[in-house]
């Protein structure tokens, strides 16, 4: 049985509080099926299921539900060998956020940089695409062609360390990211791991004093990069893009340090990485602090990490309002693959939400 979210939270003076939206909870349509924990704190794999399967089924909300409480309950699922189409794939995608509660207006994302010449079209990934077309809905992940798309990224790239990569999908945007399908269709022969950390976990490990100071602050995210390479290649950026709230080409946005998973409702640490900016409100030193604190938490606990060997057609989804993710530049041979993303709902800090740890704490009493 998956623990399943508490329906309300009482804080220290006894008063009850009400969720800005009530957590989903686990039917348990999914026990049936096979799987494991890949660690403790992060991470679950289905190493039997089809999602072609799920998705044909005669009870398919309730288990894809059921499948998207689990996503962010658990971070990150992955899933091996799979049939899944692209359509499919985009299907799936959209249908996750649907059934775990977001807004209509929320769609899948439209990659911005969608309009560029350099776009890696679908071909280049051997199967999926025989027509060599593009698909404004899915990013190309592609060892080849990355250097291309984000020409001004590429100094950064062999500089800085790798642990300087952690992000969460999509966060520069008004209304960023909730699930990210991504499956490989192109393996290299040694690396290319992918690595998720639970934004849970480091906020479990802050002290309460400290998570108190977090949850008044906003911090700053922004990816100039993609202004940059529309006007280096002369195209424009794509908009609106998969929200009417996600438009022009700024891509700077303040959300909250400390956001709440509706789905779960628990509460995470969201300022985090490649995307953020700096913390709103504070003096650059405390700013650099801060930043380099929460990156403390992710770099030097490995145990609430969790790292994927790719094989090919293996499919990992994601909750990028709770976990961030980074690759591992490490290749020998190419790496190729399409990502999927759903847009979620503006972040916000609900003060009714508990941590991960006192919410299945409370379950054990
Ligand atoms: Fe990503």
């Amino acid at each position: 049985m998956v623990p399943g979210a508490t329906n309300g939270s009482t804080h220290k003076n006894g008063d009850s509080l009400r969720h800005v939206r009530e957590p989903l909870v686990y039917s348990g349509s999914l026990d049936t099926f096979n799987s494991f924990d890949v660690t403790t704190v992060i991470g679950r794999e289905f190493p039997d299921i089809q999602l072609t399967d799920l998705m044909s089924s005669q009870d398919a909300d309730k288990l894809l539900r059921d499948l998207a409480i689990i996503i962010s309950q658990r971070g990150v699922v992955f899933f091996r060998n799979q049939n899944i189409d692209l359509k499919a794939q985009k299907e799936l995608t959209q249908r996750l956020g649907e059934l775990a509660g977001k807004p209509e207006t929320s769609k899948l994302h439209v990659q911005p940089l969608y309009n560029s010449p350099d776009n890696t079209p679908l071909s280049d990934q051997g199967d999926t695409d025989p027509n060599g077309d593009t698909d404004p809905n899915v990013y190309v992940i592609s060892s080849k062609s990355q250097g291309k798309l984000y020409k001004s990224m590429q100094h950064r790239m062999t500089v800085s360390a790798a642990s300087a990569y952690w992000h969460s999908d999509v966060a520069f945007e008004n209304v960023p990211a909730d699930y990210s399908f991504l499956r490989l269709t192109r393996t290299p022969t040694t690396g290319g791991d992918t690595l998720w950390a639970s934004g849970y976990e480091v906020y479990d490990r802050i002290s309460s004093s400290m998570r108190e100071y977090f949850s008044t602050l906003t911090a700053t995210f922004a990816q100039p990069v993609f202004k940059r390479s529309a006007n280096d290649g002369g195209f424009s950026i794509v908009s609106p893009r998969g929200s009417p709230e996600n438009v022009g080409d700024a891509f700077e946005v303040s959300h909250p340090v400390v956001r709440t998973n509706p789905v779960t409702g628990w509460r995470s640490i969201f300022a985090v990485g490649l995307h953020c900016k700096e913390i709103d409100g504070v003096t650059p030193y405390e700013n650099r602090m801060i930043k380099e604190y929460i990156e403390y938490l992710i770099t030097h606990n490995h145990d609430l990490q969790v790292r994927f060997r790719w094989n090919t057609n293996d499919v990992a989804i994601w909750d990028n309002r709770s976990v961030y993710h980074t690759a591992t530049p490490d290749l020998i041979g190419e790496r190729e693959g399409q990502r999927t993303t759903s847009v979620g709902e503006r972040p916000y800090f609900d003060p009714a939400s508990t941590s991960r740890r006192e919410a299945l704490s409370e379950e054990l009493v």
